[in-house]
This record gives structure tokens, C-alpha cells and sequence, in this order.
């Protein structure tokens, strides 16, 4: 089982390395692999065929039936088929046919234990399918991309929802996240209809979420702490940080659908928000996936603090306009990544 669980997780590294590869032909830059095509497909690698492989594997890890392992294996595969001379829509489909099964896998998840978390959590992959499916419609990137800024949000703000519970909260508290994340999914396709109005809409709706789990998740009083706790609560601040620079951005300008500023935007969520999370729970859940322990060791500070430093460079190139600059930051920002990847296979081997 762990060695099937293994080669899905490697269909989502795929869909990472393709879309690293798509990222260096968008920086203007050579790249292994160069077809127009990859250039179109960067997003869809990324959120649904890198991510979303690896939160529906989680979830199906959790779930326990065989069934529910078909969603990470069709996000993953319909990623990889983007890449081939199939039509477009083809993996598109293929990849909401995976998000379907996830929103199936959460509804189980609720009949076996119903609570707000997992109902923040299914509405966040009902958004990932909705974006998906205006993917298929052919809806530019930009207008969806609250769809799947939402996606991500949602399941962490669900999962972390979750640990406050530890904390036991007055059980308004969880409601009122409920409430906030519904007015979130509210706010998505009111940018879509409405871009002026809606897009701000959905930048403050979100950054009231961040101040939600500011104030209530465990991570504010693990930062105290010391080892894999501390560790995993100075990624989550950070994931936070960049998720309310966009926050802010949308709030403040409104719709941005391309230049700079949506360089800026896509990124303080794909790299700052969501790689964050991504390097904050890899010790927590690569574990429970592949049966592996992955040992807490001060380098994994090396990834992140690369992270930190090569996106603040980044997005100081993108709101100056300065080119060169910020292609020295997007591929320090692959070179981040590569080293996180590197330091967690070396601890899990080492081991
Ligand atoms: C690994 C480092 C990465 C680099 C160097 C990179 C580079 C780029 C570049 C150069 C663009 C074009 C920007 C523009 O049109 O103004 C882009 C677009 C985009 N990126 Fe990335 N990216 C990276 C990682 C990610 C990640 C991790 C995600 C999401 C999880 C992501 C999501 C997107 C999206 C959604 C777009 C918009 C695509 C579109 O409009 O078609 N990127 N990226």
C-alpha cells in the first residue's frame, strides 16, 4: 500500500517538475522541456496536478477506501496528460474528475464524523472543482484564480481548525470561521461576475480568515516552542504573512489579471502562502502517507528562509518593474524548492 501511495505522490512531483519547467519558459528563460503548451499549463500543474495530488492523497490516507485514492491519482495524471499533444481539455477533465472524487471523499468523511472543520474543507474543493471546470470553459487564469486561492485556503483553514480544537474553543469560535469561509465562497464568484467590487470583496473576506487563524490557531503559542512544533509554526506565520500581502493587494486594487502585480499576487499565494504550508506539514504528513518517518532537523530552516528570502526579492522586482531582478528571484525560488526536496529525501534516507 505505501508503495502505491508512493507512486501517487511522485505523479504529483511530476506535475511539480512540469511546472517548474512551464515557470522557467514564463521567466523567459531556457527550460529541459519547451512546448507553447507548457507555457499555457503552468496553473493547473501547479494547484490541481502538484497540490491538489497531494492534499486528496491525504485526505484518502484519512478516508481509508480504496475508492477515494482515485482522486489524487486522476488531479496527478490529468497533469501529466496537459503536457501531452491530447487535447487541453482532456487532463482539464480528467483532473475535475479527481476533484469530484474529492469533494465525494470529504462528504464521506463527514457521514463518519461530521464537524465545521470538514465543511470548510468540502466547500474548499467544490471551489477547486468550480475553477477547474471555468479552466474548461477557457476562463482566463486571473478571473478564476479566487477559486483556487479559496481551494487552498479553505483546506488549510479547515485542517487548522481542526488543531484548535485541541484548545477547545467556545464553539462560536469555529462558526464564526464557517461563516467567514461561506461569505469567501460567496465573494469568488462575485469577482468572477462582478471583477471590481468582487475581487475586494474576496481580498478583505480572506484577510478576515487570516486574522481568524492568527488569533485562534495553536501556531501563535508554538512559536515558543522549540523543534518540529516551532518549526512548523514559523512556516505557518510566514504561509499567513504572504497570504494577507495578497489579501491586501486585492482589497486595495481590485481585479489583477496580468503584469507585475499579478505576478505579485499569484505568488505571495502559490509560493508564500501555499509552499510555506506545503514545507510547515511535509513532517507531519509525508509520515502519515508513506510510512516513513521524516525526522524534524534545523536545515529544513535552509528551504524556508531561501523561500523567504528569494520571493521578498521577487516581489520587490515586481513592484519596481525590474526584469532581470525578478528572474534572479523566480529561480531562486526553484532553487528553494529543489533544496527543501533534497534536505527531506536526504532526512528520510539518512534515517
Ligand atoms: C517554483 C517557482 C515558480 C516560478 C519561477 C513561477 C513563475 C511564474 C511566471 C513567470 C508566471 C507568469 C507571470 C505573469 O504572467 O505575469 C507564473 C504564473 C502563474 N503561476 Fe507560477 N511560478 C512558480 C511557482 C508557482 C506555484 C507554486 C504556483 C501555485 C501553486 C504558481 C501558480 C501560478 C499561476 C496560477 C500563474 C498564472 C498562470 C496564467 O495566468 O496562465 N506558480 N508563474
Amino acid at each position: 500500500m505505501a508503495r502505491g501511495r508512493l507512486a501517487i505522490l511522485l505523479l504529483g512531483g511530476a506535475c511539480l517538475f512540469l511546472g517548474v519547467n512551464a515557470a522557467l519558459l514564463l521567466l523567459d528563460l531556457p527550460a529541459l522541456l519547451d512546448t507553447q503548451r507548457l507555457r499555457e499549463v503552468h496553473g493547473p500543474l501547479m494547484v490541481v496536478g502538484f497540490l491538489g495530488t497531494v492534499i486528496a492523497l491525504e485526505r484518502a490516507v484519512a478516508l481509508r477506501r480504496a475508492w477515494a485514492y482515485t482522486a489524487p491519482v486522476a488531479t496527478g495524471l490529468g497533469g501529466i496528460l496537459l503536457v501531452t499533444p491530447l487535447p487541453a481539455p482532456t487532463g482539464l477533465a480528467i483532473q475535475a474528475a479527481g476533484l469530484v472524487v474529492l469533494v465525494a471523499i470529504y462528504s464521506a468523511i463527514w457521514d463518519r464524523a461530521a464537524s465545521t472543520a470538514v465543511a470548510i474543507q468540502w466547500l474548499g474543493a467544490f471551489l477547486a472543482l468550480d475553477g477547474t471546470l471555468l479552466w474548461i470553459a477557457q476562463v482566463p487564469t486571473g478571473a478564476l484564480f479566487p477559486f483556487l486561492t479559496a481551494f487552498l485556503v479553505l483546506t488549510i483553514a479547515g485542517e487548522r481548525l481542526e488543531l484548535a480544537r485541541v484548545a477547545a474553543p467556545a464553539p462560536q469560535v469555529s462558526r464564526t470561521l464557517l461563516l467567514i469561509t461561506a461569505i469567501t465562497a460567496l465573494a469568488c464568484a462575485a469577482a468572477l461576475l462582478w471583477p471590481a467590487p468582487g475581487a475586494r470583496l474576496f481580498g478583505i473576506s480572506l484577510l478576515v480568515v487570516v486574522a481568524w487563524l492568527v488569533r485562534h490557531d495553536v501556531a501563535t503559542r508554538m512559536i515558543r516552542s522549540t523543534g518540529l512544533p516551532r518549526y512548523t509554526a514559523v512556516n505557518l506565520l510566514l504561509g499567513l504573512g504572504w497570504l494577507a500581502v495578497a489579501c491586501l493587494a486585492w482589497a486595495a486594487l481590485g481585479p489583477v489579471l496580468d503584469g507585475p502585480r499579478y505576478d505579485l499576487v499569484v505568488h505571495a499565494i502559490g509560493l508564500g502562502f501555499a509552499m510555506s504550508m506545503v514545507l510547515a506539514h511535509a513532517p507531519i504528513i509525508l509520515p502519515a502517507v508513506l510510512n516513513r518517518p521524516l525526522p524534524y532537523h534545523p536545515a529544513l530552516y535552509a528551504a524556508t528562509g531561501a523561500l523567504q528570502v528569494t520571493l521578498v526579492v521577487r516581489v520587490a522586482a515586481d513592484v519596481r518593474e525590474l526584469g532581470l531582478v525578478w528572474q534572479v528571484g523566480g529561480v531562486g525560488n526553484i532553487v528553494a524548492l529543489a533544496l527543501f526536496v533534497v534536505i527531506a529525501a536526504g532526512l528520510v534516507v539518512r534515517r
